[in-house]
């Protein structure tokens, strides 16, 4: 077949990253398809999550039981502890093997959501995320960008039920997911040679294909 280098000793880390809504988790999967016709058997990995702890921690920040609001640094050490034991359990195992790694979402959501969105800062989640993955740094960052306004409507319409809290929520969730993109955009400003820009208005196909051109460049030596 091809020689999407299986010859290489460390593995290849992808990541792809954007907003809700943006259409990451049906790219992750047809990247996974395109590698498997390539004979390729990807590790597809998801965060929050991607280990048992890490389930259980996702649950405990996606179904809140306890009625208690997390506040942001709370949040964050929860996202850092999955990420740490997703790397050190399953990433870098893999990548150490000589496998392809796919993770939907990894280190440069912290710094987008809790650092811009929560309004943390990026120097210090960037220095905790150093810090949980050692040099388990993606190859390639897809990052697909999307308006706010358009990611919240693809997320469908919030609870309308009383109308001025459902407007101040609304107002809330655009401010906080304007920061969020704010977020994505320097962290592609500052790491260009990572991270690639998409923009996801364009069609899945159109994606996709874009986003196995940019695999084939940098990893596809001699792929047909
Ligand atoms: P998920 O259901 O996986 O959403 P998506 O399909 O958009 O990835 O939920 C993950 C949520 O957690 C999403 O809103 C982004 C957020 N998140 C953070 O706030 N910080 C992080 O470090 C990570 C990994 C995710």
């Amino acid at each position: 077949m091809n020689a999407l280098c299986h010859e290489r000793r460390r593995g290849v880390f992808i990541t792809l990253e954007g907003p809700d809504g943006s259409g990451k988790s049906t790219q992750v999967r047809l990247l996974a398809d395109r590698l498997r016709k390539c004979g390729i058997e990807p590790l597809i990995t998801r965060e929050p999550g991607g280990t048992r702890t890490g389930e259980q921690i996702r649950e405990i920040l996606q179904h809140d039981r306890t009625g208690e609001a997390l506040v942001p640094e709370a949040e964050t050490f929860l996202f850092l502890a999955a990420r740490a034991q997703l790397v050190q359990t399953i990433i870098r195992p893999a990548l150490q093997e000589g496998r392809w790694v796919v993770s939907d979402r990894f280190m440069d959501s912290t710094v987008a959501y809790q650092g811009y969105g929560r309004g943390l800062g990026a120097e210090i989640i960037e220095r905790m995320n150093a810090w949980a993955v050692g040099d388990a740094i993606p190859d390639l960052t897809i990052l697909l960008d999307l308006e706010p306004t358009e990611g919240l409507a693809r997320i469908g319409p919030r609870n309308r039920a009383n109308g001025c809290e459902a407007d101040r929520l609304e107002r809330e969730a655009l401010a906080f997911h304007e920061r969020i993109r704010e977020g994505y955009l320097a962290l592609a400003a500052r790491y260009p040679k990572r991270i690639c820009l998409l923009d996801a208005r364009n069609g899945l196909d159109g994606i996709s294909q874009r986003i196995w051109t940019l695999v084939e460049e940098r990893f596809g030596y001699g792929l047909g």
